[in-house]
């Protein structure tokens, strides 16, 4: 124990004022979370970490100005480059420990204190206490801070603690029980021409209590840290279409039945946000049906955006107006009529499924990885007619 907390004193000192205690701190006392959010996107978002970041990166036009505005969302750990950013210094992603390993930390996202809204991007304001985070206390806001304790009894035979020792913890900040404090990164982002390439668009239905954390950080078995037990815990690893996409299943429901223009489909989205919202992806409705043992495909159906200019396809940051966008948005049901008639015993198999990168963009952006460009399932259901 003494070794554990000198070593942690020592880690203290080496990180400095302004920046951020390291998440590999954290590791020691919350080894579960530790390991999920080492899988999760947040850890990988920087240029060394996502090739698809990357190639956008490599043909972006704020890299010749050395203007890597990324950060701000992508890297928000490197406060160096954020400041170099802020006084208009040449700001470029270097292979440090941060870029590499952390560039969206677990204490940057524990000090996110509130959000601002502003027409290009919201941004986040971040608390200027250090070892000071925020939390919801069983996923809710009470007026709590808690610091560490330790009372000894019985003449000091047992210790009773409470709280962390290496950190407060304040449970009043309501973004981390509503999902707010995602939103500084994740509500939408406008290009120059002040088209919003990228929006979430979203919109709360009154009946439905899901928000971001409890449909992307469900709770999962095992105890948040190893100094108290508890059954389950958040989980980190932050399901998306990267990472763990299975547990997301369950907020989109595929239906099939037959209609008066064949076979009728419909996508029920639970999500407070449209579907495949960033215009690299491609989604499919994959339709397939079992008739006598033998296997018919029917035409997959695509939903995507197409960025354009002047009437053409373009890239996001010239682009001056959407062209072509599909997606389901939030809490749609969006039926689809195929002209297929389903006739009694056929098993018809239906999935909704995507491609990270439209395989199209990849091979203009130069994007190799396959796995990219691989079809991937989401939710898939069968049915007996
Ligand atoms: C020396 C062990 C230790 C280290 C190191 C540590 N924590 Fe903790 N942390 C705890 C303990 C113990 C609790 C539970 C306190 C309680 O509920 O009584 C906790 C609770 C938390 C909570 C609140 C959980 C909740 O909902 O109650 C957050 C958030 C948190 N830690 C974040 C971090 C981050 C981020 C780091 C690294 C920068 C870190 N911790 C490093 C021991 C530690
Ligand atoms: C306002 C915050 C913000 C800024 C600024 C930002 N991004 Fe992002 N970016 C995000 C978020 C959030 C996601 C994840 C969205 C998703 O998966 O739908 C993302 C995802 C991406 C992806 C998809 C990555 C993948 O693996 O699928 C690419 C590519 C990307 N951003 C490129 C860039 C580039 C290049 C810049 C800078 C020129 C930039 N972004 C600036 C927030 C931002
Ligand atoms: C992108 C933001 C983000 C990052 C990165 C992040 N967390 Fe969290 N964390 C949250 C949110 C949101 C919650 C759920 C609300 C709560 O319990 O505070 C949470 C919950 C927790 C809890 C309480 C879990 C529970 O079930 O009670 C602990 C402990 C914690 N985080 C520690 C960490 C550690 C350690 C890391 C890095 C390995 C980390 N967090 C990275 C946002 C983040
Ligand atoms: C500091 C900015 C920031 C904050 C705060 C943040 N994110 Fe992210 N998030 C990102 C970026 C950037 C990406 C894209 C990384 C990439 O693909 O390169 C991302 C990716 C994701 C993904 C996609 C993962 C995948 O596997 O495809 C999910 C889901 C996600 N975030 C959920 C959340 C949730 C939920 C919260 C709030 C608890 C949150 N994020 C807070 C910046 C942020
Ligand atoms: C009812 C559950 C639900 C809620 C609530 C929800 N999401 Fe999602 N989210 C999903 C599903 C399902 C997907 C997978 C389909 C997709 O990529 O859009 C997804 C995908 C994402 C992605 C990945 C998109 C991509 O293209 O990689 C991000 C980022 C994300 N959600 C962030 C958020 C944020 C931020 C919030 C809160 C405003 C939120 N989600 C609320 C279910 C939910």
């Amino acid at each position: 124990m003494f070794y554990f907390f000198s070593l942690i004193l020592i880690s203290a000192s080496l990180f400095g004022s302004s920046a951020f205690a390291p998440s590999k701190l954290c590791k020691k006392c919350h080894p579960l979370i530790y390991k999920e959010y080492s899988q999760s996107m947040h850890k990988k978002s920087s240029i060394y970490n996502d090739p698809v970041h990357k190639a956008i990166w490599l043909k972006h036009p704020l890299r010749k100005k050395s203007e890597y505005e990324c950060a701000v969302c992508h890297t928000p750990s490197d406060t160096s480059l954020i400041k170099a950013l802020k006084e208009k210094k040449p700001a470029l992603p270097k292979p440090n420990e941060i870029q590499m390993n952390e560039p969206i930390g677990c204490a940057t996202c524990h000090r996110i204190e509130s959000i601002e809204r502003h027409t290009k991007q919201n941004s986040n304001v971040y608390s200027q206490k250090r070892k000071y985070y925020y939390a919801a206390k069983n996923g809710k806001r009470v007026d709590k801070v808690l610091k560490f304790q330790s009372k000894s009894s019985f003449f000091g035979l047992t210790h009773d603690i409470e709280g962390s020792p290496f950190h407060t913890i304040d449970y009043s900040n309501g973004g981390f029980s509503d999902g707010k404090i995602c939103l500084g990164c994740h509500d939408h982002k406008r290009n120059e021409k002040k088209l919003a390439i990228c929006s979430m668009d979203i919109k709360k239905s009154g009946k439905d209590r899901n928000n971001c954390i409890t449909c992307h950080m469900p709770q999962v078995q095992g105890s948040f840290t190893t100094i108290v037990k508890s059954r389950t815990h958040a989980y980190h690893g932050f399901a998306g279409l990267h990472t763990n996409p299975g547990l997301l299943s369950k907020s989109i429901d595929l239906k099939a039945k037959s209609g008066d223009k064949g076979l009728s489909i419909t996508i029920a989205n639970r999500a407070d946000h449209k579907l495949f919202a960033h215009p690299l992806r491609l989604a499919q409705l994959r339709v397939q049906i079992d008739r006598n043992g033998e296997t018919i495909k029917l035409e997959p159906v695509n939903f995507f955006t197409i960025l354009g200019k002047g009437g053409k396809p373009a890239m996001p940051w010239s682009a001056d107006s959407i062209l072509k966008q599909n997606v389901i948005k939030a809490h749609e049901k969006r039926r689809i009529d195929i002209a297929f008639t389903p006739r009694k015993g056929d098993e018809v198999h239906v999935t909704l499924g995507y491609y990270i990168v439209n395989p199209k963009a990849a091979k203009k952006l130069g994007i190799t990885r396959k796995d990219l460009m691989t079809f991937r399932t989401l939710v898939s259901r069968s049915f007996l007619f």
